[in-house]
């Protein structure tokens, strides 16, 4: 089924098949942080996050969000419907962590009235720069309704998902989204959704379940994803 490589990523392949409207993604250990500054392995991690994230995808189908998802492979692989995507990293926080936390000189942990939403522009050579709505339209990276749809369903995955991860006992925290078009112009959810790029913390100990642990140097990375991966498995 797989034909050539198209794309390597720094979590994922990606191959072409005999259908160009789709394409297979297989998921590898290897985990970079700080703009590929920082690298290493998580042994199992592309088994967990290629598990997790069609999980994910097939319970916002169900919610409404359209998503690239078509069908699990195997293990590592999984077959997804082919995009373009939109050179935006969608950010939404229900908690301060991470660069906002930083950034404003907040403690981590501190839980939001509402959730709050920020695009970075999804570019390595320029270190994936914080942008508003404002300036992705003058870069002609989405155009207004593009982007009023992604937001739309950026607050739908952040509600489902919240929802569903306090059903297993875990804060979402924080999480990134990718968008992209298929041929027709449709916008729907890409890339993936796992400890890669969500924040998770348990609800009552507050550790955290997540790639926060490689990025800095906590120990137990491998024991997070299973245990996040459990509790989502017990409950979905
Ligand atoms: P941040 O607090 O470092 O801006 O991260 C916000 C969320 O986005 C967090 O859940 C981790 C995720 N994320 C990625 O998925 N990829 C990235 O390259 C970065 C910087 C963050």
């Amino acid at each position: 089924m797989k034909t050539e490589q198209l794309y390597e990523g720094k979590a994922k392949k990606v191959f072409m098949t005999e259908d160009p409207e789709q394409l297979i993604v297989s998921y590898k250990d290897d985990a970079t942080a700080f703009n590929g500054l920082k690298k290493g392995t998580i042994a199992g991690k592309g088994v967990i996050n290629n598990r997790m994230s069609n999980l994910l995808m097939q319970l916002l189908e169900k919610a409404g969000v359209p998503t690239h998802f078509i069908e699990e492979l195997s293990e590592r692989e999984t077959l997804v419907k082919r995009v373009s995507i939109v050179p935006l990293e969608v950010i939404i926080r229900n908690y301060s962590a991470g660069s906002f936390a930083k950034r404003y000189g907040v403690v981590e942990g501190i839980r939001f009235d509402e959730p709050t939403i920020e695009f970075s522009y999804k570019n390595d050579d320029l270190g994936d720069p914080l942008m508003n709505s404002y300036h992705a339209l003058a870069l002609k990276l989405a155009t207004k309704e593009e982007i009023e749809t992604i937001k739309r369903y950026a607050f739908l995955v952040n509600e489902t998902l919240s929802k569903f991860w306090l059903e297993c006992g875990v804060i979402l925290i924080d999480f990134k989204l990718e968008f992209g078009r298929l041929s027709d112009g449709t916008i729907v959810l890409a890339d993936e959704i796992s400890p890669d790029t969500c924040r998770l913390w348990d609800e009552k100990t507050h550790e955290k379940l997540d790639k926060d642990r490689f990025r800095r140097d906590m120990g137990g990375v491998e024991d997070a994803y299973s245990e996040v991966m459990k509790r989502l498995m017990e409950n979905i």
